[in-house]
């Protein structure tokens, strides 16, 4: 059986736990997104990137949606440093990559310069406005991006979800090993409700395998905390999924809420884990009204089925409808949107937070549980 190749054709490997330091005189300190970027590279979840964009690569990405060698690629994936230090190292230098003390890494500098911030903005986000999370940190992250090949020494979040954290070499060796020749991929920040079981459920109809992939990484602070989401996938799992075609596994990258252009790059990335296919919902990665509802369906038209590689798998707005008495879609439902139970994201952390049940239509109540205790405990600590 053949598991699905890696994007650009190779699993990228820079992990060297023993890659001596010795004579390495800079350092470039990692904030919670490169740092997470930064083991992403090293394991292969970001080939066929090798490193932090150099400028070329970066411009191409911005403009074109590609690496300058034409692979596609949407989001940049930068490593921003101040003026001082900016000054201070240069190109064709090893610099450590640190983060609290910790060395995690190097980085061989190939190039050193100043992005347009807004023009990223423009291009990658779709606007300026920094109310947007992702441009506010663009924005707030240093001037100057420095690129370059890295090599990943340190393993970060090894205590947190430990069993879920699996490199994209385990993942693909997992499925081979359950004789699944094909695997979707679904991406959440979110609690799985009835709407998200509904599509990964209709989804796994037609293949072999369900890979839940939720992330785990920075996301905005009103978003539910990972740790009680986590919680929710596994009652969620243990009651209602077969375990024998669905594999839990957390994705730790940040969240940028790029919309149409990180759904792409979910959708790579999943790739790279092992998925032949990858959901696409509704308003995928989106946030506030920035991006239409499918405008992250649409912008997969930009890339042929080879260049990809993974199949995006798209759904309709899908709900609970209290005629047709199941879960459905306007494909499916002819009754007036009077009978479909569907709450926003808002309303639902409201609800939660004032300990208030959401609809069984809604969510499942062991899930419900879960988020009600979770969210309870997150007051009583704050
Ligand atoms: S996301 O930022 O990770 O995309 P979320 O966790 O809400 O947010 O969504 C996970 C996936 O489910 C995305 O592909 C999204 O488009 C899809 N999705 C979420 N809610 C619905 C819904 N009601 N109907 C159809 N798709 C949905």
């Amino acid at each position: 059986m053949t598991t699905i190749k890696p994007h650009g054709g190779q699993l990228v490997s820079r992990y060297k736990p023993n890659a001596s330091l010795q004579g390495i005189k800079n350092e470039i300190e990692l904030d919670d997104t490169a740092l997470s970027d930064l083991e992403l590279i090293g394991t292969g979840a970001y080939s066929p990137l090798v490193g932090f964009l150099n400028e070329n690569d970066y411009q191409s990405v911005v403009q074109h949606l590609t690496l300058e060698n034409g692979v596609p690629w949407s989001i940049p994936i930068t490593l921003p440093v101040n003026h001082d230090i900016a000054k201070k190292v240069e190109v064709g230098e090893l610099v450590k990559l640190v983060s609290k003390g910790t060395v995690y890494g190097t980085l061989f500098i190939e190039s050193i310069y100043e992005p347009d911030k807004k023009e990223e903005a423009r291009c990658v986000y779709l606007t300026e406005d920094d109310e947007h999370p992702g441009v506010k940190k663009v924005y707030e992250r240093p001037a100057v991006y420095v690129g370059g090949t890295i090599t990943l020494i340190e393993r970060s979040n090894k205590g947190q979800f430990k069993k879920y954290h699996f490199d994209p070499a385990e993942t693909r060796s997992y499925f081979k090993s359950k004789g699944w020749e094909t695997v979707v991929g679904f991406q959440t920040r979110n609690p799985v409700h009835r709407a998200h079981e509904y599509i990964q459920k209709t989804a796994l109809e037609t293949v072999d395998g369900l890979f839940l992939n939720p992330l785990v990484g920075e996301t905005k602070s009103d978003d539910i905390p990972a740790e009680i989401r986590m919680e929710s996938y596994e009652v969620l799992l243990g009651n209602y999924y077969p375990s024998e075609r669905v594999h839990l596994g957390v994705f730790p990258a940040a969240m940028r809420y790029a919309g149409p252009r990180e759904a792409v790059f979910h959708a790579i990335v999943r790739k790279n884990f092992g998925c032949s296919h990858f959901i696409v919902g509704r308003d995928h990665a989106g946030v506030g009204n920035y991006y239409g509802t499918y405008d992250a369906q649409k912008i997969f038209s930009m890339f042929t089925k080879e260049e990809l590689g993974i199949t995006p798998v798209f759904f309709e707005h899908s709900f609970y409808c209290e005629k047709c008495e199941s879960m459905a879609t306007a494909k499916t439902c002819p009754h007036d949107k009077d009978h479909h139970v569907i709450l926003s994201g808002t309303k639902v952390r409201s609800l939660l937070r004032k300990g208030e049940p959401l609809p069984e239509t809604f969510s499942r109540p062991e899930v419900v549980e879960v988020l009600i205790k979770g969210m309870s405990n997150q007051s009583i600590k704050a």
